[in-house]
């Protein structure tokens, strides 16, 4: 199998299926339990927030474990039902894990203003500055758009917040182990992470909360994660998410530079054997090794097929979106019409990806390429 879908999921690090496996068998303890067995299962899961912790540079007390990513963001956005100013501000490329909360929240009138971003997917801090309101009480923007990789001017954005005294808020889930992350100088208060992004498991995320913000817990009934996410830990995934979570960091220049490498390597002879495509995205700011094409002419979905069919892994708009035949609302949002938005397809390399993969990708593509032109005549 080619795998160039690590946007989707990454697939676990060795070293992190280990450690995993053997305290799955070996750290059975509660956390909660005061006992030796819950002591060391504690320890495990303080380690895992260290080490997530010195990964983005905050303190281990500014951590909360959640269930994912998305668990995450709605831990956020549904505070605002708490806050006393009840209006959002966010981008039009947001996940689904934001966008579709915010319109349910809508229901509880908690109001919010989508601001658009421009044909690379970048948001104008002007436009976020212009949306304030006197009740305005969370911006919400994400590091890096998980379709096309665009980087969002975080610190920019961080300054309006700050002006206006807004809280704000930042999806990084598809950042960590592809570009540094340091909370402090992003100037965020809040930012969500999702393990299985950055080698680690699935089902487990974490959720940086800058010291003396106060939250109310989105799973109530326990007081573990300081009574904000209740419910007995699951020990081994938050073990395996600090593991990951150190592991990408010491090895982020490494794969940076592998990334970008494979990157130049596909556009360049790809775009030798194909005229006409189009890359879509923020080129001078966005994340390494990751690929949104739009290829004139061949439809996204059976160009999908072909690749599967061959055994390589790639996906059309993003992974949430996959199996569905409409368009990105991502695209949608940055001009793209609905016939490109259905003629594109992203790519996303990660560490274990080879320069003979990239090769063996674009033969396989360019083969297909003409048999769905062939087919089409
Ligand atoms: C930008 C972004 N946010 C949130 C999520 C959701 O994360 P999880 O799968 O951990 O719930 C994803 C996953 O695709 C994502 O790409």
């Amino acid at each position: 199998m080619l795998y160039f879908d690590h946007s989707a999921t990454t697939p676990i690090h060795p070293d992190v299926l280990s450690l995993i496996n053997g305290l799955n068998q070996d750290i059975y303890g509660n956390p909660s339990s005061i006992h030796a067995a819950g002591r060391k299962a504690k320890h495990v899961v303080e380690t895992a927030r260290k080490q997530i912790a010195a990964a983005i540079n905050c303190t281990s007390k500014e951590i909360i474990f959640t269930g994912g990513g998305s668990e995450a963001n709605n831990l956020v956005l549904w505070n605002m039902i708490y806050r006393n100013r009840k209006h959002v501000i966010t981008s039009a490329i947001e996940h689904p894990a934001i966008l579709a909360v915010l319109r349910q929240l809508e229901h509880l009138a908690i109001t919010h203003t989508i601001v658009p971003v421009n044909k690379y997917g970048c948001v104008n801090p002007e436009d976020i500055d212009s949306a304030i309101k006197d009740d305005t009480g969370l911006i919400t923007i994400m590091l890096a758009n998980n379709e096309v990789g665009t980087v969002e001017p975080l610190q920019d954005i961080a300054k309006i917040a700050k002006k206006h005294n807004v809280l704000f808020h930042s999806d990084g889930v598809q950042v960590l182990g592809k570009l540094p992350i340091d909370v402090q100088k992003l100037g965020v208060d809040m930012m969500s992470f999702s393990a299985h992004k950055f080698y680690g498991p699935k089902g487990v995320g974490a959720l940086y909360i800058k010291e003396g913000i106060a939250m109310k817990p989105l799973i109530a009934g326990g007081s573990q994660e300081k009574s904000l996410r209740a419910g007995t830990e699951n020990v081994g995934g938050i073990a395996g998410l600090g593991c990951a979570a150190e592991l990408v960091t010491k090895f982020l220049s490494d794969v940076g530079r592998t990334l970008t490498a494979l990157e130049t390597q596909f556009k360049t002879k790809f775009s030798e054997q194909h005229t006409n495509i189009i890359y879509n995205g923020f080129e001078d700011n966005h994340l390494p090794g990751l690929i949104s094409l739009t290829i004139p002419g061949i439809a996204s979905d059976l160009l999908l097929i072909h690749l599967d069919n061959e055994d390589i892994a790639v996906s059309s708009g993003s992974a949430c979106s996959a199996g569905t035949i409409s368009p990105s609302p991502v695209l949608k949002a940055m001009g793209i019409s609905d016939k490109q938005n259905l003629e594109t397809i992203r790519i996303s390399a990660g560490r274990d990806n080879t320069s003979t993969e990239v090769d063996q990708l674009i033969k396989v593509m360019t083969h297909a390429i003409a048999t769905i032109r062939r087919n089409a005549r």
